[in-house]
């Protein structure tokens, strides 16, 4: 990856990561190679003089997010988009990955649903055939771009049912709609699709927004869920439920949830009980990639070996997969201690 995080990485630990932006695995190389490929120029200001993915605070991220993922145009992209990835994940020793994937984003690309799906596909299946790596994924839907968006993204999962297409999600702007206005979505993701489903919340708004995506989507994962730890009753709700929570530690401090790791409330979520899990959620804008978050874990929350491993199999055990699958990726971790 073009931005390596600092610390050293365990490579022999597995892992497995729920939540990642397809799109924002791209690094600035591979966006550069992209846009050449395919003969069009980037919007300036994209990179920094360095060569990093410039932006600073939120929005500004999720517009460069959007400037860059719209030189991923083509089926052949996807699918290389997809294999760079899952190859850096199988080097830091991962074995399961869950991708989200925005058709919305491809279609503003002039992709279809169906070539994009078998662009990720086919990464997928070349990543497992070079490393062993096993993936899934997250159709995911765009908050700022709407409920009727999200409505006709859901209609099309149920319309291609695909054996690796195992989930369905929601980013973007949590400031914007109420995670109620997406009930028919993911109703349609959940009943008729068959997808297990999962939204962000509680990462740029606070506790409020976690619970109204618990109180209106059917999910049982929540996308960063951070700040409810200012909430103790929505701690309790969550534990009780088992609801997994797709932790990003470096995404938050980058985008400026928390000033540092002594702010962040990782080790304060998993003591009320939550199921917690460690992601890298768009690696090359935040300096990190799954491996990193491991090693943050390690070196900046305390966490032991024995620690990480049981985030591996909160991982696995929350994951969007078929049981025997599950079972699969659960006998290559090593026993508890
Ligand atoms: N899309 C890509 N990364 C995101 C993030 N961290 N939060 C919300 N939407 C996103
Ligand atoms: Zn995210």
């Amino acid at each position: 990856m073009d931005a390596q995080p600092s610390l050293p990485t365990d490579d022999r630990l597995p892992k497995a990561e729920l939540h990642v932006h397809l799109e924002g695995t791209a690094t600035p190389t591979l966006v550069r190679r992209l846009a050449a490929r395919n003969g069009m120029s980037l919007p300036e200001g994209l990179f920094s003089a360095d060569g990093r993915f410039l932006w600073t605070g939120f929005l500004h991220f999720l517009r460069a997010y959007d400037d860059a993922a719209s030189a991923i145009r083509t089926e052949e992209d996807y699918r290389d988009v997809t294999r760079e990835y899952l190859g850096h994940c199988a080097a830091e020793g991962a074995i399961y990955v869950e991708v989200m994937a925005s058709p919305d984003h491809a279609a503003l690309a002039g992709l279809s649903f169906e070539a994009h799906l078998a662009g990720v596909a086919s990464g997928i299946e070349d990543a497992r055939a070079a490393h062993g790596i096993e993936a899934r994924i997250i159709v995911t839907c765009v908050r700022h771009f709407g409920p009727e968006r999200a409505i006709e993204l859901a209609r099309a999962c149920a319309r291609n049912p695909h054996p690796l297409l195992t989930g369905f999600g929601m980013g973007g702007d949590e400031n914007r709609h109420s995670a109620a206005a997406f009930a028919p979505a993911f109703r349609i993701a959940r009943e008729e699709a068959g997808l297990g489903c999962t939204a962000h919340a509680g990462e740029a708004a606070g506790p409020d927004s976690v619970r109204d995506v618990l109180d209106h989507l059917p999910v049982s994962r929540i996308g960063h869920g951070v700040r409810a730890s200012e909430d103790p009753a929505l701690l309790d709700r969550l534990a009780a439920a088992g609801t997994v929570l797709e932790v990003c530690p470096t995404s938050n401090l980058r985008t400026g949830v928390y000033p540092d790791a002594a702010a962040h409330p990782l080790n304060r979520l998993r003591d009320a009980g939550c199921a917690v899990t460690l992601n890298s959620d768009d690696p090359p804008y935040f300096g990190t990639t799954i491996g990193g978050e491991y090693a943050f874990a390690r070196a900046g929350f305390g966490w032991t070996e024995a620690a990480l491993l049981a985030a591996t199999r909160t991982a696995l055990e929350g994951a969007f997969l078929d049981e025997p699958a599950r079972g699969r990726l659960l006998a290559r971790l090593p026993e508890a201690p």
